[in-house]
């Protein structure tokens, strides 16, 4: 059969929390042609502990590569025609690997080893124990919070050390404390460091070094927004900091260069698309900013992933919140172009309650049956939903909070409970929406969305009634690779994207009215706050 005739298209590998894609877009409408989806083991090996294989990780990235391109194949259309790939990516996520071998550097054989004369750097705390073969420390993770506590207490000046430089307040959630962790912990990277053959990255790095040929000559690097979430990085001077890193006492010689978010890093070495340009790359929550085209000062948006996160482009100005949220580096389209920031409000779990329903509770087979036990009652019945599995985060920073279920008569069933976890996804991005006004003065006239939980109607709808204003969703909702696909689409060189509203004519929007009475909305929203202050203190 005849090839079908398009105009430049641009791949892009979106690798989140809970699954890995590869998208394939036409550069002239941003119509979606293929993609291929694979989802990605969570182990949980200890009560707080999120870890994740970056090897599966990169398997699952050459898979969806290769799936696509057969899809695309099968659509007569030639692949000949992607010009670029662009790469967004679950932020935080740490990865520790060997330069010579191409390894992750945390395997079964890393055995704790008791302190000793000979060794005297490998001491592993008690209670603690080397991760499983092959982990990264996920972003969920909250082993760290000991080495949080130990660090806040020495924190040199004031406590706006690590804020000012970085937007980000001292966390488990951030890059430098799990790296510190690895390097206090796991005696092959203390060994691999000072054999110089550690490199450190998050999962962006970690692909692209693969992705550009590994050992074999791949390229180190990671963008201005992913570095912007290791809290090593200087947002201001947009430069690793040498005082957070003599702070974190971590090696400034295994940390990746620091490029735009725009521009060729390095060349696809194998499989279907060799020899094509990854040219963009962005962390997934500031890709989806650029996919909505949040390009103005004061636009913003919500991507519903494994958790949910509300950006709001505040321009070229670093804003820095009173109200819990974090100021963050939105993208910088270019080496010569100026960087954008933004203020961000992050909730840890929204997508991970539904498989947390279906992976540990078993009330659903799959994600999409939530919508239809939820529709059953329309109602949590007074049921309160606090997912606090990995302390709270914005706007509370509250790690000592745990998920809880309140509210539960005789009368409660699963489907109730299901309702109860899709309102609390919206009561959370309540909580940074109200945050997001008070911090920016001018409260949002409605919330753009994207991210795969949108396409459930009963979460979009229980969404404008909590927030009370309008919630507009693209027709399209995978805006994260979008934005990565656009990033790479326009670095130069490659030039066959122009970021201009033209661009997007195969995308279409859906409104979503709120259809409750204010008083209503105010009174779930104000029990949903009583149950969260009940979340809290659990662990001490
Ligand atoms: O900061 C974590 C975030 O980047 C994870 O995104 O899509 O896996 O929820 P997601």
């Amino acid at each position: 059969a005849k090839k079908a005739v398009l105009g430049p298209l641009v791949g892009a590998v979106d690798q989140g929390t809970s699954s890995t894609r590869f998208l394939v877009f036409n550069s002239k409408t941003a119509e979606l042609l293929s993609h291929h989806q694979v989802e990605i083991k969570q182990e949980f090996p200890k009560e707080g502990w999120v870890e994740q294989d970056p090897k599966e990780i990169l398997q699952s990235v050459y898979e969806c590569i290769e799936k696509t391109c057969e899809k695309l194949g099968q659509l007569n259309i030639d692949i000949s025609n992607i010009k670029a790939i662009g790469v967004s990516n679950q932020r935080e996520t740490t990865v520790v690997w060997d330069k010579l071998t191409g390894e992750p550097l945390y395997n079964a054989v890393a055995a704790p080893v008791s302190p000793g004369p000979s060794d005297p750097v490998a001491v592993v705390p008690s209670g603690s124990s080397v991760p499983a073969a092959g982990t990264s420390s996920v972003w969920l993770d909250l082993r760290t919070q000991s080495t949080v506590e130990t660090l806040s207490k020495r924190i040199p000046g004031n406590n706006n050390f690590v804020k000012s430089k970085t937007g980000l307040p001292l966390s488990t959630y951030f890059s430098a404390v799990k790296l510190r962790w690895l390097l206090d912990n796991v005696r092959k990277v203390q060994k691999a460091v000072e054999e110089d053959r550690a490199l450190f990255g998050t999962i962006d790095s970690w692909l692209i070094w693969c992705l550009t040929g590994g050992p074999n000559g791949g390229v180190h690097c990671t963008d201005v927004t992913n570095a912007s979430r290791t809290m090593l990085f200087n947002i201001h001077s947009l430069e690793w900091d040498k005082e957070l890193c003599e702070f974190f006492e971590i090696p400034m010689k295994i940390l990746p260069n620091v490029r735009s978010s725009s521009e060729i890093y390095g060349l696809m070495k194998a499989g279907a698309l060799e020899g094509v340009p990854i040219s963009g790359c962005l962390g997934d929550q500031s890709a989806a900013l650029v996919g909505q085209m949040c390009f103005q000062d004061g636009q913003a948006k919500n991507t519903y992933g494994t958790g949910c996160f509300l950006l709001c482009n505040t321009g070229r100005k670093c804003v820095f919140s009173e109200h819990g949220l974090l100021t963050t580096v939105a993208y910088k389209l270019g080496r010569d172009k100026p960087v954008y920031y933004a203020l961000e409000g992050s909730v840890a779990i929204a997508g991970a309650v539904i498989r947390w329903l279906r992976d540990n509770l078993g009330i659903i087979k799959t994600s999409e049956e939530i919508e239809k036990l939820a529709k059953e009652v329309g109602t949590s019945y007074g049921c309160y939903f606090v997912p606090a599995f990995s302390g709270l985060y914005a706007p509370y920073w509250e790690p000592s909070a745990r998920g809880i279920i309140c509210g539960l008569t005789q009368f409660t069933n699963k489907c109730h409970i299901a309702f109860a976890a899709l309102e609390a996804v919206c009561f959370q991005t309540r909580e940074i929406l109200d945050a997001m006004n008070r911090d920016c003065g001018i409260p949002l006239s409605h919330l753009q969305v994207d991210g795969g939980m949108t396409t459930n109607k009963i979460l979009m709808q229980l969404q404008a009634d909590i927030l009370y204003i309008p919630v507009v969703k693209p027709s399209m909702p995978e805006t994260t690779a979008l934005g990565a696909a656009m990033a790479a689409g326009a670095a130069e060189g490659v030039g066959v994207w122009s970021l201009e509203p033209d661009d997007l004519s195969a995308v279409t929007m859906e409104r979503f009215e709120p259809q409750i009475n204010a008083e209503e909305s105010e009174i779930r929203y104000s029990t949903w706050k009583k149950a969260v202050m009940k979340s809290m203190g659990w662990v001490t």
